[in-house]
């Protein structure tokens, strides 16, 4: 099994997946051209100076390849890669013990960095600005600074909800990308490349196929891959067509435009409970049993991105599209108040 670089065994398949089949090279890297070619300068120019990369901030949607770059752009930059998250630094000692053991020219990734409290945010502002780690010893009139030095470093933070970052904090990064959904030729050639890594055979129908139902998102293709290999190889198929993704769909009750059963509850409830919207997230996610976490940073991002979803200053609404996709009439008072409220909904 392999091991992560920060040591820590790999538990879960996803994340077993996700390294069997991470690009390993920029020009593997499908996609996301901008943000490579930004990348590559900044990268070859720090190689030229001799210095660490200036602090990276990427965002984006869940599932997009942020962890991915970060694997990348260490790689590129031989450094080693230490691998953390905004949740599991909870103590100022927890981030401490991560940045003494720093070694220089390493390369830290914190995922999800939106979720590190205040406090902890700023202790890694002089860390990030000016390579100290600054420790208040003591407490009221007593208390003292002490100042560590840190090695040269660089961090990479990743976020699904850049709005949620204190502008202190992103200040702080020397770039920031924001990955973006990719097209449907894109996520085929991911699919097929995928395939290749799994030893699969995959007909171009079934790829585009798959494309079209995977969210736009590298994670959920390779997933869905996995499952149509799953039905293939029980079934003694040789070779993964267009049918058998088309049931393997079914059985995970994935739709044609790539929706699962949360996603057209949601849709369901805006309609049915709140004739179509606008409602508040709060209230979408106590009567679809979702989370507003999960609503926000997996289901929002794609809904809006197909046009069933529309963000309003009252809240989300299900767009004529969304009733349409779930063959409901879209009554014509709805059509006729967003008329007059001018909201270019549709
Ligand atoms: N896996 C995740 N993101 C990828 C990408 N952009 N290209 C190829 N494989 C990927």
């Amino acid at each position: 099994m392999p091991l992560p670089p920060d040591g820590q065994p790999v538990e879960k398949e996803e994340d077993f997946l996700a390294q069997t089949l991470r690009p390993q090279t920029f020009v593997e890297y499908i996609g996301q051209q901008k943000t490579k070619d930004n990348l590559s300068v900044a990268i070859g120019a720090a190689q030229i100076r001799r210095e660490p990369l200036e602090h990276v901030l990427i965002h984006g949607p869940a599932g997009i390849g942020k962890t991915t770059l970060a694997y990348l752009i260490a790689k590129e930059m031989r450094s080693s890669l230490r691998v953390t998250s905004g949740p599991a630094i909870e103590k100022v000692g927890d981030l401490a013990a991560i940045l003494t053991n720093l070694e220089a020219g390493d390369v830290l990734f914190i995922d999800e960095v939106h979720r590190l409290s205040k406090l902890i945010e700023e202790i890694l502002y002089p860390a990030m600005e000016s390579r100290s780690l600054d420790i208040v010893l003591g407490k009221g009139g007593g208390a003292r600074t002490i100042q560590l030095p840190l090695p040269p470093f660089t961090l990479i933070a990743a976020t699904t909800r850049i709005g949620l970052l204190s502008s202190p904090l992103r200040s702080r990064f020397g770039s920031t990308f924001r990955l973006e959904f990719y097209s449907e030729q894109e996520i085929e050639e991911i699919l097929n490349r995928s395939a290749k890594i799994l030893g699969v055979s995959l007909t171009p129908e079934a790829s585009k196929k798959l494309a079209v139902s995977s969210r736009s998102t590298p994670r959920v293709a390779n997933r869905l891959l996995k499952r149509c290999r799953d039905l293939a190889q029980v079934e003694k198929h040789n070779i993964i067509d267009e049918q058998i993704v088309s049931r393997a769909l079914k059985m995970l009750e994935i739709d044609e435009v790539g929706l699962e059963s949360s996603d057209r509850k949601i849709l369901r409830v805006l309609i049915e409970h709140f004739n179509g919207g606008p409602a508040g997230i709060q209230a979408i996610a106590a009567s679809s049993s979702e989370e507003e976490e999960t609503i926000l940073e997996v289901f929002e991002p794609y809904l809006l991105r197909i046009g069933f979803l529309t963000r309003t200053p009252r809240g989300r609404a299900a767009t004529k599209a969304a009733y349409r996709h779930l063959g409901v009439n879209f009554p014509k008072k709805i059509d006729d108040a967003r008329d007059h409220n001018n909201e270019s909904m549709l």
